[in-house]
């Protein structure tokens, strides 16, 4: 396994204006890979530990046609983000609870992990070296993805016998091409998107590919993402393809509680405790399809997808639609953390780290 450093010079987009950020058309950015100039690499063999990570060009990786991240699936990804701030600072959020849960994660598919340490320095690294392409304040984020896939040789199934943790980024504005309008999610009844005892409670890479088809369908028909049952009864709601959810009725708000199934998000994590902290009673506990029908308002929470009001839900030939708009508790959550994350609103909790 090797990097190939063939990139061309950093910020090869456009020229570079000011040494701390890219002159470049900040209002074009979506959730599209705009790619930056460098990555982290760190490799370890089975039943070793990783070390001497470094910082390298960006490219593409050599890998051999039975890796077992390509055969087998054997792999975690992570994503958060950096966030600019008004002084020209920036700050990453809760980057240790994305090492934490990587940790759980590699334990779950028999994979050896970074230390939080090396996980919270990779990151800082990767972000301090692609630094210009950090948006400014109002204009999107910097997301990083952290990788940890089973790249040694293998022929029959079983652990790889070598492991690569790689960190690369991109600048990112809104995941939805809605970008920041309501979604209308539709419920789905034929694909699950997980099932006891699998890999749902962890950001494995296999949990990915599974749910295209069911994003494919619903966007052909206008749908903005798919929101799935669980697999047993198909009657309570558990996330969507790329984000939790939490439905809002009068002072109380809720979401499907994770026991194994649900991917414990940093963005949901966070959300409950803000929610908490502004005087909302906020449970986590199984939600029949038919209570988020009835909720006053709907919203999504993601790193990639932020927090995004959710306009209606098309559940059989049932379309319900909510309340979204600036007196929203959507909206108020929101804006809290995306003052957290960008340091206007002071940081009780002690989330962000500055870099
Ligand atoms: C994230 O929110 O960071 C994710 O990993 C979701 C992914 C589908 C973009």
């Amino acid at each position: 396994f090797r990097a190939i450093s063939s990139m061309p010079e950093p910020c090869r987009s456009s020229p570079i204006s000011d040494g701390d950020s890219c002159d470049f058309d900040w209002d074009s950015l979506g959730f599209g890979l705009m790619p930056t100039d460098y990555m982290y690499i760190m490799k370890c063999a089975i039943n070793e530990s990783f070390e001497r990570g470094q910082i390298s060009r960006y490219g593409n990786i050599e890998l051999s046609p039975s890796a077992g991240v390509l055969n087998y699936g054997q792999g975690l990804f992570e994503g958060l983000k950096a966030y600019r701030k008004d002084d020209g600072g920036v700050l990453l959020f809760r980057p240790h609870e994305n090492a934490l849960r990587m940790r759980a994660g590699a334990d779950r598919m028999c994979m050896p992990s970074p230390t939080v340490e090396q996980f919270v320095d990779a990151v800082k690294q990767t972000t301090i070296a692609n630094r210009r392409w950090v948006p400014p304040p109002g204009k999107g984020s910097l997301y990083i993805r952290p990788l940890l896939i089973g790249t040694g040789p293998i022929l029959g199934l079983a652990p790889s016998p070598e492991y690569t943790f790689l960190v690369f980024a991109s600048p990112v504005r809104n995941y939805f091409k809605e970008g920041s309008a309501p979604l209308n999610l539709y419920v789905e009844n034929e694909f699950d998107r997980a099932s006891r005892g699998g890999t749902g409670g962890v950001k494995s890479i296999s949990n990915y590919a599974p749910v295209l088809k069911a994003i494919t369908r619903a966007k052909s028909r206008g749908f903005s993402d798919v929101l799935y049952l669980d697999s047993v009864n198909k009657r309570d709601v558990e996330e969507v393809s790329s984000c939790n959810i939490f439905i809002v009725k009068g002072n109380v708000i809720s979401t499907p509680a994770t026991h194994g199934t649900i991917l414990p998000g940093v963005t949901r994590k966070s959300i409950i405790d803000i929610a908490r902290d502004r005087g909302y009673e906020v449970e986590e506990r199984a939600i029949n399809v038919e209570e988020v029908l009835d909720a006053r308002e709907v919203f999504c929470t993601g790193t990639a997808v932020g927090v995004a009001p959710v306009g209606s839900i098309t559940c059989m030939d049932r379309r319900i639609e909510y309340q979204t708009g600036a007196e929203t508790t959507c909206q108020e959550l929101y804006s809290t953390l995306v003052g957290i994350q960008t340091g206007t609103i002071e940081d009780k909790m002690g989330w962000t780290v500055e870099i």
